[in-house]
């Protein structure tokens, strides 16, 4: 089963996440917050990716980034998206004396 998330916060929303939702619906036949055995489709906050706007969630692990509306469904399908459990971390080491520079 496909989990498919649609970021409906702010930035996503101003740039169509409600024309990408109905996209998805209409070509998987689903509504918002249906399960099947192949889909479980929903909208979810904000994923941290805003300037690529809209972005969809796929398995809580990949997201699509500026989807349209005439392709997310084929891309959800072909496992497109960014693999964020891949990503990596890294520190960034704060300065001791960060006050000291104001
Ligand atoms: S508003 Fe959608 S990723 Fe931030």
């Amino acid at each position: 089963m496909k989990t498919i998330r649609v970021c409906n916060s702010r930035a996503c929303s101003s740039f169509g996440a409600d024309d990408i939702m109905q996209s998805i619906k209409k070509g998987i036949g689903l509504e918002v917050g249906d399960k099947t055995e192949e889909y479980d489709l929903d909208y979810c906050g904000c994923l941290g990716w805003c300037s690529n706007a809209p972005n969809v969630e796929v398995d809580n692990t990949k997201i699509i980034m500026d989807c349209e509306t005439d392709s997310v469904v084929q891309r959800i399908d072909n496992g497109e998206g960014t693999d964020m459990s891949a990503s990596e971390i890294t520190a960034v080491p704060i300065k001791d004396d960060f006050l000291g520079d104001i």
